[in-house]
């Protein structure tokens, strides 16, 4: 699991796996020393490692040491939320179909670092959100899971972010276990 933002999915998910039979969060990995999501994940007693790019490093060297601690974790499922770098393709194809990303709009739309602002400024009618696998593209992975919301008419930006956020946050628990499920 590996988390930046402001780590409402990994929270979700760690909350969820908690009181699973079947899953276990067996690290939380960062790239911001600061993340909220690491504080999180000592409070819950699971490993918690920051690793942070060197300016002069490059993406593969970067990407090795994340792969490394993988291996020493070794989870069936890498879980991306809110990670907001490009994985390269050597990372990418080490753990082929074991990476998942959660995205902020009904993908081929939207794809990129804004889906709830772009699909809020063309006032869709209906967004939501998608569990899809990781390639190395951006957002053009096979796709799991979606899970649709219509816009309120008159709602604000905020509001209408606030609720798809909300949403991923019980979505996504929901189809990681329906993949553990039927794979592991
Ligand atoms: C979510 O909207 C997710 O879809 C996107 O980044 C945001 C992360 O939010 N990839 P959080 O850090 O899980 O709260």
């Amino acid at each position: 699991n590996r988390a930046s933002g402001s780590g409402s999915n990994a929270e979700a998910i760690m909350n969820w796996a908690k009181n699973s039979q079947q899953a276990e969060v067996v690290c939380v990995i960062s790239d911001k020393k600061k993340a909220r999501v690491l504080e999180r994940a000592t409070f819950n007693n699971i490993p918690a490692l920051n690793v942070t790019k060197k300016k002069e490093e490059s993406r593969e060297d970067f990407d090795k040491k994340i792969i490394k601690l993988l291996i020493d974790y070794n989870p069936d499922l890498i879980i991306l939320a809110g990670y907001m770098k490009i994985l390269t393709e050597h990372f990418v194809k080490r753990f082929e179909k074991r990476i998942i990303n959660i995205h902020p709009s009904l993908l081929p739309d939207f794809p990129g670092m804004d889906g709830y602002g772009e699909a809020f400024r063309a006032q869709v009618k209906t967004s939501g959100c998608t569990v899809h696998y990781v390639d190395s593209g951006v957002d053009t992975g096979e796709i799991i899971a979606q899970q649709s919301f219509d816009l309120i008419p008159g709602e604000s930006f905020e509001d209408f972010k606030a609720r798809g956020l909300n949403l991923e946050n019980h979505f996504y628990p929901i189809v990681i276990e329906k993949l553990i499920r039927d794979f592991y």
